[in-house]
């Protein structure tokens, strides 16, 4: 038999953006796909600065903390600057949050000022940088609300009304997750065209998986409905437990949550009061894509997308993944409550 012939019709990321954009005819006018164009740029940089880290000084502390009380490795702050840079100059933004920023940046001046506002985690999974483990950057996007000139109230909205959410994961390849609200697609960083591919057309959540994501080191905090739910999994009835994978980058966990389907969960617990992650930068976003891949995304008591924000670095607890395990978690928090 002949063997296949390469692809000689690449779908790269702009490609699939633009037909995204001409599917809604002339509704759209090309703004969001500019935006999304500027952004993979900015995965594109960091990646390179992800895989030159170590030789180049890019690796340890930045010696300064960030709003959270965190301390800033060098590429938490090397990525939010260049996520800022380039969106700023997109000339698409109006409002950005970020991470590693105390408060919001509001664009000013007249001639970049855009319609959209992004909020993002330049570099999620900080603390495994110097191991070179994966990590990845997380980003949302609102539309600015009509008659706004964007401010602050344009972000503090539930995760539902956003337009689009995605992440790139700098791991074995780059991978760009993004859904635009009509399902979820990946796409893989060609190192030579220095363009992203599509890889992972309109990616679906198993709806049952067989494998656990938390980090269990904080199980004497946990409450009684994680912790009963966890039993459940771990010794179970018909001898088949879960098994567990925690990386400890929020991006890694949920990309493998989305391909392989399962549960990652980082709840609330009696230390840490709202849990850990922050919602509208790891949270909602993420919450989206587990949504529009099919899975769902809940705090243990509600849609984690139908939370209300009071402000831009507040914290959530989430579990998130496939339907059916996330049903289950939801079970005992209705038989405790
Ligand atoms: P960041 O590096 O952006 O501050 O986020 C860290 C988050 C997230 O990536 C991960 O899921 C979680 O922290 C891990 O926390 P623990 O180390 O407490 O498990
Ligand atoms: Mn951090
Ligand atoms: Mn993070
Ligand atoms: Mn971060």
């Amino acid at each position: 038999t002949p063997e296949e012939m390469p692809s000689t019709d690449l779908i790269t990321l702009t490609r699939h953006v633009l037909a995204e954009q001409f599917r809604l005819g002339s509704t759209a006018t090309g703004d969001l796909t500019s935006l999304l164009i500027a952004i993979q740029v900015t995965s594109k940089f960091i990646a390179n600065n992800v895989r030159k880290a170590r030789l180049i000084n890019l690796i340890g502390l930045a010696g300064e903390t960030n709003v959270q009380g965190e301390e800033q490795k060098k590429l938490d702050v090397l990525s939010n600057d260049i996520m800022v840079n380039a969106l700023r100059a997109s000339g698409k933004t109006a409002v950005l949050v970020s991470e590693e920023l105390d408060d919001p940046v509001i664009i000013s001046d007249p001639r970049l000022k855009g319609r959209y506002c992004v909020v993002f985690d330049p570099l999620d999974g900080s603390s495994n940088i110097d191991a070179g483990v994966n990590i990845g950057t997380i980003f949302g996007i609102y539309k600015v609300r009509d008659g706004s000139t964007g401010t602050v109230e344009d972000v503090l909205r539930p995760g539902r009304e956003m337009v689009a959410a995605g992440y790139t994961m700098y791991g074995s390849s780059a991978n760009l997750v993004l859904s635009t609200g009509n399902g979820v697609n990946g796409y893989t960083l060609d190192n030579a065209l220095g363009e992203f591919i599509l890889t992972h057309p309109d990616i679906k959540i198993p709806p049952r998986g067989k494998i656990y994501s938390f980090n269990e080191g904080n199980s004497c905090f946990f409450h009684p409905p994680v912790i009963n739910y966890l039993n459940s999994i771990k010794f179970p009835a018909n001898n088949k437990p879960y098994s567990a994978r925690y990386i400890g980058s929020m991006v890694a966990d949920v990309h493998r949550t989305l391909l392989y389907g399962g549960i990652f969960g980082y709840p609330d617990d009696k230390k840490s009061k709202k849990g850990k992650l922050r919602l509208l930068y790891e949270a909602y976003p993420m919450a989206f894509l587990t949504e529009q891949a099919g899975g769902l995304a809940t705090t243990g008591r509600m849609r984690v997308l139908d939370v209300e924000p009071t402000s831009i670095h507040d914290r959530s607890p989430i579990f998130l993944g496939s339907k059916e395990d996330v049903q289950d978690v939801m079970k005992f928090y209705e038989e405790y409550d």
